[in-house]
């Protein structure tokens, strides 16, 4: 993609603005470059919302700042307001306020539960089903012949997964990813209202829609626990903690939305790169096993299929040159950390033997590191290692269609082409 701003200065950009997320990628990637250039972090009116419209943010651009902000949760806070750019009303937090939204010790409480019961062993009982549902998605593939990869490769995946994983029933799975597109769907008319009022409606419906699903789940499993995930948040563990019906709603939500919105782009993205870079594509067949781990990194860096997560300021606080004052927003824009030029050589290239690769696609270190990390690995590289063995001469047959949103780098509808 080539830049249409040569010209670029600081007041041309506006990281509010909707029109902003829609420039050529070269375009927007220039610009976080000379953000990250400046001597201190550029401050952004807030977009107008339908609550009102808040202070202000400061945009951390820069790798250093966003690990360090991370690593402060006492001073950089998720719990006051939201993780979102606005504030939340109250309706709102009821059903997307889980961890994600919280400080410790709510946030510990919930994360230590929920890590017992999404303990890498879990995961393992589930590393069957990966692989033969991503079999079954490259045999589909294959009889199918050239498609939307999005839909016919990289949506599938993640969502059985963690439908798997929570012991959702099979035929619900389409109606849970209708309310995750809707609720993580940004700006983008083609998935919501562009009328704000009724948006919300949209958003709160598909919320509500997820609650009364995973509540009436929970209360089944609490009578008959099962081996799934639900089963072990409702039936209290070994210290006597459990889930109450409303943590229970919230963190599913949560999860379904961070487990599908994600992966499913970063798969996306993978195609989209292994096309873009063929020399990389060729280092990586030539040794699949030796250099996947290394790509699916890269993979990860390159995308950011999360692109900010915000922080409140809870006291004055003097950070890289700045001085943060209580109140303030500040928003860690994890793709433009991924593209630091001071961390990462030559950070457009795509480069599966990177390393050290410090990316924090994931989040950075700290209490909100990403709690499925280990499980998006995995699907990533299971899903690659099918593909790449199977239909090797896989590519992307046009440019992605890609989300409307600052929050998602997602893709909506992605041609792939394969012969053979
Ligand atoms: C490539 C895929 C993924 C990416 C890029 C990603 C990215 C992230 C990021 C950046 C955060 C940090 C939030 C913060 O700093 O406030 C996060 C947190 C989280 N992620 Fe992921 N994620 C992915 C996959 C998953 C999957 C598969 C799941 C679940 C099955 C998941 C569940 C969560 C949860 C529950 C949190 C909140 C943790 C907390 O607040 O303690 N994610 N993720």
């Amino acid at each position: 993609m080539t830049a249409q701003h040569p010209a670029l200065a600081v007041e041309h950009i506006d990281l509010s603005d909707t029109e902003f997320w829609s420039w050529p990628l070269a375009d927007r990637r220039a610009a976080f470059a000379l953000l990250r250039s400046l001597g201190h972090p550029p401050f952004y009116a807030e977009p107008e919302f339908i609550f009102g419209t808040g202070p202000g943010y400061y945009a951390l651009v820069r790798h250093a700042d966003v690990m360090e902000a991370s690593r402060n949760p006492d001073v950089f806070s998720s719990g006051k307001g939201a993780t979102s750019i606005v504030d939340l009303p109250v309706e709102f937090n009821e059903y997307f306020g889980s961890m994600i939204n919280m400080d410790d010790p709510r946030h510990a409480r919930l994360r230590r539960i929920v890590s017992r019961a999404f303990t890498p062993r879990m995961i393992q009982r589930f590393a069957d089903d990966v692989g033969r549902i991503a079999a079954e998605i490259v045999d589909d593939l294959v009889s199918t012949g050239p498609c939307d990869f999005v839909e016919n490769v990289a949506t599938r995946l993640p969502l059985t997964i963690i439908c798997r994983l929570m012991g959702i029933p099979d035929d619900s799975y389409r109606m849970v990813l209708r309310n995750t597109n809707i609720i993580l769907s940004g700006f983008d008319p083609d998935l919501i209202s562009e009328d704000m009022d009724e948006a919300v409606g949209q958003i709160l419906a598909a919320g509500g829609e997820l609650a009364d699903l995973v509540t009436a789940l929970g209360r089944e499993r609490a009578e008959n626990p099962a081996g799934d995930l639900v089963s072990a948040l409702v039936t209290a563990n070994i210290e006597g903690e459990a889930l109450t019906t409303a943590e229970l709603a919230s963190f599913f939500i949560l999860l379904v939305v961070a487990g599908n919105e994600t992966t499913r782009n970063a798969l996306s993205h993978a195609l989209v790169l292994l096309t873009d870079f063929p020399a990389q594509r060729d280092l990586l067949l030539a040794d699949l096993n030796g250099r996947l781990e290394g790509a699916v990194e890269e993979i990860v860096r390159y995308a950011s299929p999360v692109m900010f997560m915000r922080r409140t300021v809870t006291r004055d606080h003097h950070m890289n040159g700045h001085d943060y004052r209580e109140g303030d927003k500040a928003v860690l824009f994890y793709w433009s950390a991924n593209q630091d030029e001071s961390v990462f050589t030559d950070p457009a290239r795509f480069d599966i033997a990177r390393s050290p690769n410090p990316h924090v696609g994931f989040g950075a270190p700290g209490p909100h590191f990403c709690l499925g990390a280990h499980l998006a690995r995995r699907e990533i590289t299971v899903m690659l290692r099918e593909l790449l063995t199977r239909v090797p001469g896989i590519r992307a047959a046009g440019p992605p269609d890609l989300l409307l949103s600052s929050f998602i780098n997602g893709i909506k509808h992605l041609p792939c082409e394969f012969s053979g």
